[in-house]
């Protein structure tokens, strides 16, 4: 993928949907999602990165090439209809193409995405299987908390979403935080070589999994691993403009023993500037919780058990002018949300989530 703006050539891509027509500039060699979302149109999608098949679109007409033939999200689309994903196709001449939704414009509510360059410029091992990094940008960039980048370096093919850890209305300075998958290319790149210093391509923000401070509801975090990333974003900006003194908010964190948690520092610290109004909850799926309390963090709860099942406990009947966020492994993602339709009984447009995967 090239994100080399000088190298884009005008393509017109035209696209059919329930709210009309739309035209946008394709890039060369920049997928028509992000060139879609970069012109302001608030095209469908989840993952940005070919997993979720949410992108779905049909070729009327024109050229468009696909850059991931594997993708998995090409499981949700007819190819013998000439369906695509948008974040995996790439205009090659004028086109026209038809999305199976309403198609507005991003409207200030949210950022518009677009192309940055960055370099990793610190990078800390926080337990054996997750790291942390720096990415110092090319120019600020403006998001919501809850928010993540579609990021791409030279080594590996294709681009990988990563949710924001840090909050600030503008900053040149983002943090991640990565999980090790098995066998996982990108992850594989970053826990085994020298990365510091490594330039990188992103596109963002993405994401509509974001909190909305004027909103002024108590909100519900569910996570599991590296899904706590977003949550981190949300408690940084919960706790600063007074938030907190109107409403409350419940972060339930899951990892799979005590010594893979991490952010527990960071968490200990929020919840004491809370005044009480924000607890955090570390739930531990695969050993006996030792104590009530966190031994190091007393600020901190710890529970046994899978995330969603002691969030379901620990919340039960209190669920009042609340907003669910849910972010980590898909399994534990659909327990989560299933608790929040079922027995929270949340609206849907209060159920906000990152599936990992
Ligand atoms: C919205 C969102 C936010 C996320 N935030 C985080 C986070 O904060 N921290 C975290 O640890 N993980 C996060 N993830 C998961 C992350 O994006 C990666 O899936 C994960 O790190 C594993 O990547 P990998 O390269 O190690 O594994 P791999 O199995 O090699 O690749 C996993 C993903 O990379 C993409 N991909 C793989 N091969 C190709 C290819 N040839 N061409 C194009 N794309 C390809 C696909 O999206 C695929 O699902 C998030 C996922 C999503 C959808
Ligand atoms: S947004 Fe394209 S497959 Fe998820």
């Amino acid at each position: 993928m090239v994100f080399n703006r000088s190298k884009l050539s005008a393509m017109k891509v035209t696209v059919q949907s329930k709210s009309g027509v739309e035209t946008f500039d394709g890039g060369d060699d920049e997928n028509l999602l992000y060139a879609g979302l970069r012109s302001g149109l608030g095209l469908p999608y989840e993952c940005g990165t070919g997993t979720c098949g949410t992108c779905r679109a049909r070729v009327i007409e024109g050229d468009v090439s696909i850059a991931w033939q594997e993708a998995p999200g090409l499981a949700f689309v007819k190819r013998d209809k000439n369906e695509v994903l948008l974040c995996q196709a790439h205009a090659r001449g004028d086109c026209t193409i038809r999305v199976p939704t309403k198609v507005e414009p991003i409207g200030e509510a949210l950022p518009r995405p677009a192309n940055f360059r960055g370099t990793i410029d610190r990078v800390e091992r926080l337990t054996h299987d997750v790291v942390e990094f720096d990415v110092l940008l090319d120019r600020p960039m403006s998001f919501l908390a809850g928010q993540f980048v579609a990021m791409s370096c030279e080594d590996v093919v294709g681009a990988r979403a990563y949710s924001m850890v840090n909050y600030d209305e503008s900053t040149d300075r983002l943090v991640f935080v990565v999980k090790r998958k098995p066998s996982g290319r990108f992850s594989d790149w970053l826990f085994e070589h020298n990365i510091s210093g490594t330039q990188l391509r992103l596109f963002g923000p993405l994401g509509r999994a974001t909190f909305r401070p004027d909103e002024q509801k108590n909100f519900l975090c569910i996570a599991g691993g590296s899904g706590v990333a977003g949550m981190m974003a949300i408690a940084a900006q919960a706790t600063r403009n007074g938030y907190l003194e109107h409403n409350t908010g419940h972060i339930f964190f899951g990892v799979r023993t005590l010594d893979d948690c991490f952010y527990t520092r960071e968490f200990a610290d929020y919840v004491r500037r809370s005044n009480g109004s924000l607890v955090v909850t570390i739930a531990l799926s695969n050993e006996a919780a030792p104590q009530e309390r966190h031994p190091d963090f007393p600020e901190i709860r710890l529970a046994s058990g899978f995330v969603h099942e002691v969030a379901a406990r620990e919340m039960a009947g209190n669920y009042e002018n609340m907003v669910g966020f849910v972010a980590g492994p898909p399994p534990m993602v659909d327990g989560a949300l299933r608790m929040l339709i079922m027995e929270a009984r949340l609206p849907a447009q209060f159920i906000r989530y990152d599936k990992f995967g």
